[in-house]
C-alpha cells in the first residue's frame, strides 16, 4: 500500500477560501469583518513564525487583526493587563495568547483570564469543559483542524481504534476526547499513549488512525505502524539540513519516507495539520463575530 497524502495545505487554502467568502457577503450586507488579536510574547522564533502565519491568514481572509507584542520580562500583571483590555475592547472578535509564555510567566492564570467568548483558542478551563461534555464553545484549533480534515477526506472513524500518541492540552488530550465521542468524526476506540507508556509499539501497532503529537523527529518508524494505518502526524521540528540554503527543515513526529509505503493515508510535514490549525483558528474568529454581532 502506498500512502495517500492527506492534503492540508490544500484543504486549509479551500477553507480559507470558503471563510473569506463568507466575509465578503457579511460585509456587503454592512456587517464588520472578524478581528482576531494575537498576544506574543518574547523572541520565539517558532512562535514568531506561527503568529505570522496566523495575522497572513486573516488579511487573506478578509478578516481585521492586531498583534500586541512584549518584551520576554513582561510581568505577569502587565501581561493579565492586557488580556483584560482585550476582554473588553469591544473591536476584537477573539484572541490567543500564543504559547508558551516565558519560565516566570504564569499560562495557567493567563488563560483563565481570557473572556470565554473571546477564546478562539479554546484554552480556557471553561472551553475545555465544554468540550469534553458537548455543550457548545470553542474547540481548540489542532484538534479542530485533525477532525476537518478527517471529514473532507472522508476517513471513515466508527467504531476505529485510535491510537493518540501525546498527552498535551493543545493536541493529545483533546483529540483524545473528540475522537472517542458519539459523533462524526468520532465513535472511535481510543487509547492514548505519552512518555511513560510501557512498549509503546505494542499499541501503536494496533492503530486504524494513529495521531502522533510529542515534538521529537521521525519518532515513529515503519515497524510501529500497521499496513493501511491512517497516520496523523501533529509534529513540528526543525532540524539541521546542510543541503538547504537556511540549513535546516521542518520535519514531523513520523518517519514519512519509511511509514507513507505502509499507510492509506498521512499528512505530510509541513504541508498537513499545520495549515488545518490556522483555518479552524480562522473558522473560531468568525463564529465569535457572528455571536458578538448577534448580541
Ligand atoms: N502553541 C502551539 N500551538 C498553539 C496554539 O494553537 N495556540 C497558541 N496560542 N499557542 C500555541
Amino acid at each position: 500500500m502506498m500512502g495517500n497524502i492527506l492534503d492540508g495545505k490544500q484543504t486549509s487554502l479551500d477553507l480559507q477560501d470558503e471563510i473569506a467568502r463568507k466575509v465578503k457577503s457579511i460585509t456587503a450586507s454592512g456587517g464588520k469583518k472578524p478581528h482576531l488579536a494575537a498576544v506574543l510574547i518574547g523572541n520565539d522564533a517558532a512562535s514568531k513564525a506561527y503568529v505570522g502565519h496566523k495575522i497572513k491568514a486573516c488579511a487573506k481572509a478578509g478578516f481585521e487583526s492586531t498583534i500586541i507584542s512584549r518584551d520576554s520580562n513582561i510581568s505577569q500583571t502587565e501581561l493579565l493587563q492586557i488580556v483584560a483590555e482585550l476582554n473588553c475592547d469591544e473591536s476584537i472578535d477573539g484572541f490567543i495568547v500564543q504559547l508558551p509564555l516565558p519560565d516566570h510567566l504564569n499560562s495557567d492564570e493567563v488563560l483563565q483570564a481570557v473572556s470565554i467568548e473571546k477564546d478562539v483558542d479554546g484554552f480556557h478551563p471553561e472551553s475545555v469543559g465544554r468540550m469534553a461534555l458537548g455543550l457548545p464553545g470553542f474547540l481548540p484549533a489542532t484538534p479542530a483542524g485533525i477532525l476537518t480534515l478527517l471529514k473532507r477526506y472522508r476517513i471513515k472513524t466508527n467504531g476505529m481504534h485510535a491510537v493518540i500518541v501525546g498527552r498535551s492540552d493543545i493536541v493529545g488530550n483533546p483529540i483524545a476526547a473528540l475522537l472517542r465521542k458519539n459523533a462524526d468524526p468520532g465513535n472511535c476506540t481510543v487509547t492514548q499513549c505519552h512518555s511513560r507508556t510501557i512498549n509503546l509499539r505494542d499499541h501503536t501497532l494496533r492503530a486504524d488512525i494513529l495521531i502522533v503529537a510529542v515534538g521529537k523527529p521521525n519518532f515513529i518508524t515503519s515497524d510501529m505502524v500497521k499496513e493501511g494505518a491512517v497516520v496523523i502526524d501533529v509534529g513540528i521540528n526543525r532540524i539541521d539540513d546542510p543541503s538547504r540554503k537556511s540549513g535546516a527543515r521542518l520535519t514531523g513526529d513520523v518517519d514519512f519516507e519509511h511509514v507513507a509505503p505502509k499507510c492509506s493515508w498521512i499528512t505530510p510535514v509541513p504541508g498537513g495539520v499545520g495549515p488545518m490549525t490556522i483555518a479552524s483558528l480562522l473558522e473560531n474568529t468568525l463564529q465569535a463575530s457572528l455571536s458578538n454581532a448577534k448580541s
